[in-house]
């Protein structure tokens, strides 16, 4: 039977590594959705119309080089505003979170609206300073020439638009379990979520 995951949450909440975590321990597969828009905002960089980059996205786009960056998420951000955009990539999100055996998705819509019926859902937050922290410490390890100024106020615009935008908005679903993860370090974390997927499955 496919028992599915949702996790959603603001950038830098610590979703990605709760999600891989919770794959891990539960020998499940996992889809970070979050590539599959950074990949269409890579392909509108390139030139491409951003619909168009959505319906015809492959597999090997979310391997391409350079989705982390900041520029990239910024276009991933505003790609992920577009009704038309969103309904393009739904099909390939559902069929991940049936595949049997199980799956982790995580996101910003996936217990709203990409799998509602997920067994077990997590809305991961944590205050804007932790998280610009988080990020930071990220970008500058991996090379970025970046102030903590200028990715406070990325994530900053980046969560305003996820929230406000009218198509899917980044919003906990009703029975989602909030985990707020400023105070936790990330095994704390970790070890809060796999108690309650182990409890609740
Ligand atoms: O999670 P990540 O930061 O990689 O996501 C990049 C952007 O993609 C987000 O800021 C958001 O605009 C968009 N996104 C979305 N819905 C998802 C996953 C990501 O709108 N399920």
């Amino acid at each position: 039977m496919a028992f599915t995951i949702a996790i959603d949450g603001p950038a830098a909440a610590g979703k990605g590594t709760i999600s891989k975590a919770l794959a891990n321990a539960f020998g499940i597969a996992h889809l970070d959705t979050g590539l599959i828009y950074r990949a269409t905002g890579r392909r509108l960089l390139d030139g491409v119309e951003a619909v168009e980059a959505a319906r015809t996205l492959q597999a090997a786009d979310l391997e391409a080089d350079g989705l982390r960056t900041p520029d990239v998420a910024r276009a991933a951000s505003q790609v992920a505003a577009i009704p038309e955009v969103r309904e393009a990539l739904v099909d390939f999100q559902r069929a991940f979170a049936r595949r049997s055996g199980g799956a982790v998705l995580d996101g910003r819509d996936i217990g709203t609206v990409i799998c509602p019926e997920a067994e077990v859902k997590f809305f991961v937050t944590a205050s804007d300073a932790v998280r610009a922290e988080r990020r930071y410490a990220e970008l500058s390890g991996t090379g970025h020439d970046v102030t903590l100024d200028q990715v406070l106020a990325d994530l900053r615009e980046r969560d305003a638009r996820d929230s406000a935008r009218a198509a899917a908005p980044m919003i906990p679903a009703e029975d989602a379990v909030v985990l707020d993860t400023s105070e936790m370090s990330i095994d704390q974390a970790v070890e809060a979520a796999i108690k309650l997927v182990t409890e609740r499955s």
